[in-house]
Parts: structure tokens; sequence; C-alpha cells
């Protein structure tokens, strides 16, 4: 009878787990979300420098320099440093976002990105 109640966690978890996890779908949805700063009237979005499709290539919106795809699948490089991440999330959401993204919001785009 002791084993019951570890049955029924064991059976739990995955939907804990589910409820807890990250969307790639919201991530896609935010990653191509317009937001207008609130400065310049300007539209701007992630996509705007690195494109809808992470597997692409994309350019920087202000200096035209190009920007490596986003995707691990082509860019294996990509995601594997949590600094660069860190130090990249909060820059590029305050400047596409005026704010930095939230846990949340941040956790939806790496699930995103890494289903690319
Ligand atoms: C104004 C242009 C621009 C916008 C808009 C932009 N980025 Fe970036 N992003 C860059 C540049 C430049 C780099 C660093 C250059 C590089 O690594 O190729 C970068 C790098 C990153 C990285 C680092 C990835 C890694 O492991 O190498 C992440 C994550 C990222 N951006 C996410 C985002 C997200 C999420 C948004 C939207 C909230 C966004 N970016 C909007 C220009 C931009």
């Amino acid at each position: 009878m002791i084993k019951l109640p570890l049955m029924i966690g064991i059976f739990l978890l995955p939907l804990v787990a589910q409820a807890d996890g990250f969307s790639a779908a919201a991530g896609e949805e935010f990653w191509n979300r317009t937001f207008v700063d609130t400065g310049s009237g300007q539209e701007r979005r992630c996509a705007s420098c690195h494109t809808s499709d992470p597997r692409q290539g994309g350019k920087h919106a202000k200096t035209g320099k190009p920007i490596a795809p986003m995707a691990p699948s082509v860019n294996p490089e990509r995601l594997t440093d949590n600094r660069k991440i860190a130090k990249w999330f909060k820059r590029n959401c305050k400047w596409t976002l005026g704010r930095e993204c939230t846990p949340r919001e941040q956790g939806d785009l790496l699930a995103f990105l890494r289903s690319r």
C-alpha cells in the first residue's frame, strides 16, 4: 500500500511538468509580436533583426550588420552559453519591448528557438 502514493506521483508528474513548462508556440507568437517604441513611434519585434524564421540569418535593424541564425539546428553554438543568453536577452528585450522580458517570456522564447 505504501507504493500507491508513489504511483500516483509518477502518474501526475508529467501533467505537473507540462502545466509548469514553457510553450514554443507562445514563444513564436512573442518572437513575432510588434511593440511600438514610445519615443520614436517605431515598430519593433525580435524578428526585426533576427527574421521570423530563426533558421535564417538576420540583419541588425539599426546597423545593417548580418546576424548569424539563432536556431541551434543550423547554428550549434547558439543557446549554449547562459551568460551570453542572459546578456542579449537583457539588451534585446529592453530595445524591443522597452523593458526586460519576464522569466516566462524568456522560457517560452527559448523553447521556441530550441525547437528550431
Ligand atoms: C536591434 C536588433 C536586435 C533585436 C530587435 C533583437 N536582437 Fe537578439 N541579438 C542581436 C544581436 C546583434 C545579437 C548578438 C550577435 C550574435 O550573437 O550574432 C543578438 C543575440 C541574441 C541572443 C544570443 C543567442 C546566443 O546564444 O548566441 C538571443 C537569445 C537573442 N538575441 C534573443 C532575442 C530576442 C528574444 C529578441 C526579442 C525580444 C531579440 N533578440 C531582438 C540583435 C537583435
